[in-house]
């Protein structure tokens, strides 16, 4: 075993601690069933092999003045069985929403439909090169701009930019509008106001943006405390950043007001809407005030993220910031759709470019797909599902676990540890045991404004018996807290390939480069 596989093997099995359940059965193989032990590629290297035959290349002159690589590169030998066993055996070792429920509060991991899938595979999109002339993908422009009429219509908003990469970039683009905006007008804001339940991307952003964040503390109800907020208000306040529903899966039920405070002072409501399967179909932003929101397509719309693909964060902004908006724009001119490429004419004040061509096309096409077959009527059940989803969870849970705060939630259902108080056992132990009965764990430790907390998204795609099974695994979990068996949780996870890391290790002596074996 090198170093690097030794240090991602986790700490020592404590037999004792344990029991039984933990000692991995002795196998001649190391393999466990159908569990291969997998090295890593580089010690598979048989050196001489290769994947494919490759011809000498005839003698030429080389024009790099003796900078050309006199060794080789290091490439691990392989054939391709090999490569094909190996990424085969490390992608059955991945948990994905096809796997099974995936809890994870605030990422909205819900089924990705296959109808999406297919239609992103569709030549005439998945072929299409970025540098092709304009003219020869009218069917991509005019998917776009159907695209952008939906997410108008959903929001309330004048105008959306759709090239952001994902939330957080939808972030900048919507502060980077928003500071545009103040500038035109002659003024230099140095504050935005970020409640403390705020997504991490807020603040981050804000700062990035070169703003003093300032924090807005909650209240007693998981909400923003609406006197705190506005005795923070002033006129160097450029922004509000508020995130709802709240990363406590609370609706903010002050908004209107909120709104109205901040524009009082002349700073600008940025919403961060990537919870907006929550509300998608029932509330449209605009109508609350706000003036720039994101979207995250791959929540709310379905497209594949974490490991399976790219985001995508599309920005609606109110009419007062549409001129920021980055470029391309997509107009309707007099021969049809047009791209507006420059900072000139209608688009002189617009942002600049933030990423290359429109944004995420495949993903345009998935959340086009996830849109169009759901109809309106289907977004705003999907809405209701999410919520009902989540409150089911709640109340099945509410006596077992504990609620900061109880009633009903939104999308997701946040707890705290004080239902684990007293047994020695935290909620990353608690967590950790969820994975050894087959379950990705929840969110942790997120949002801080609560203790120990554990937030969890069971998502509008899950059936009543696959939360109903979930509730039981979660309630025997608790049972088995309350009852002592603090050691179970300790151990955990047991069943895995590989243990509980060192997490302390991991952070301060991370092993970031393999290095072979020496020679013995
Ligand atoms: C509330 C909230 N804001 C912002 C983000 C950031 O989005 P992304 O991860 O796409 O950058 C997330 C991500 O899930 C989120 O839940």
């Amino acid at each position: 075993m090198s170093d690097w596989s030794r240090a991602v093997s986790g700490r020592p099995v404590d037999d004792a601690a344990t029991g039984d359940l933990v000692k991995p059965a002795a196998t001649i193989t190391g393999n466990r069933g159908l569990q291969i032990e997998e090295k890593l590629i580089f010690e598979q290297d048989s050196p001489g092999h290769c994947g494919v035959d490759l011809v000498d290349p005839a003698p030429f002159r080389t024009r790099l003045g003796g900078l050309e690589r006199a060794r080789p590169i290091g490439l691990p030998g392989l054939s391709e069985p090999q490569v094909v066993r190996h990424f085969t055996r490390l992608s059955q070792k991945n948990y994905a929403i096809d796997s099974g429920l995936y809890p994870l509060g605030s990422c909205t991991m819900k089924h990705n439909p296959r109808l999406n899938e297919k239609l992103a595979r569709l030549a005439g999109f998945a072929e299409i090169h970025p540098l092709q002339p304009v003219s020869t993908v009218p069917g991509a422009l005019a998917l776009i701009d159907t695209v952008a009429h939906w997410l108008t219509t959903l929001t309330g908003m004048a105008a959306i930019a759709l090239s952001p990469g994902a939330g957080a970039h939808g972030e900048l683009c919507g502060m980077m509008a928003i500071r545009a905006a103040l500038e035109a007008r002659g003024e230099r804001r140095s504050r935005v106001l970020v409640p403390e339940s705020a997504h991490g991307t807020n603040p981050a952003t804000a700062a990035a943006c070169g703003y003093i964040v300032d924090p807005v503390p909650g209240n007693a109800q998981g909400r923003v405390d609406l006197a705190a907020l506005k005795s923070k208000l002033g006129t160097d306040v450029a922004a509000l950043m508020l995130t709802n529903p709240n990363t406590c899966g609370l609706f903010e039920t002050d908004i209107i007001e909120i709104a109205a405070a901040v524009h009082a002072v002349g700073a600008y409501f940025y919403c961060d809407g990537a919870n907006f399967n929550a509300i998608v179909g029932r509330v449209r932003p605009a109508d609350l005030g706000i003036d720039c929101i994101h979207l995250n397509l791959h929540k709310t719309f379905s497209t594949p993220h974490g490991g399976g693909g790219p985001g995508s964060g599309p920005v609606a902004l109110a009419s007062s910031l549409a001129a920021y908006a980055p470029l391309p724009w997509l107009v309707h001119g007099a021969d049809g759709l047009e791209l507006v490429e420059h900072k000139s004419g209608p688009a002189r004040e617009a942002i600049g470019r933030l990423k290359g061509f429109h944004g995420q096309m495949g993903m345009f096409v998935r959340a086009l797909a996830y849109m169009m077959s759901h109809g309106a009527d289907g977004l705003r059940q999907v809405a209701e599902d999410a919520v009902l989803n989540a409150n089911y969870l709640r109340v099945r849970l509410e006596e077992d676990l504990s609620l900061p705060y109880p009633g009903r939630c939104m999308h997701e259902v946040l707890f705290d540890d004080r239902f684990l108080k007293d047994s020695g056992i935290t909620t990353l132990d608690f967590a950790k045991a969820l994975i050894d009965e087959g379950y990705h764990p929840m969110t942790v430790y997120f949002p801080l404004v609560v203790h120990g907390a554990l937030l969890v998204e069971p998502t509008e795609t899950e059936s009543k018996a696959s939360i109903d099974q979930f509730a039981a695994v979660l309630r025997s979990l608790a049972g088995a807290a309350r009852s002592g068996d603090a050691a179970r949780f300790h151990a955990a996870p047991r069943l895995t390939p590989r243990r509980r890391l060192d997490e302390t290790a991991a952070a301060r002596k991370p092993v970031l480069r393999w290095r072979p074996e020496p020679a013995r």
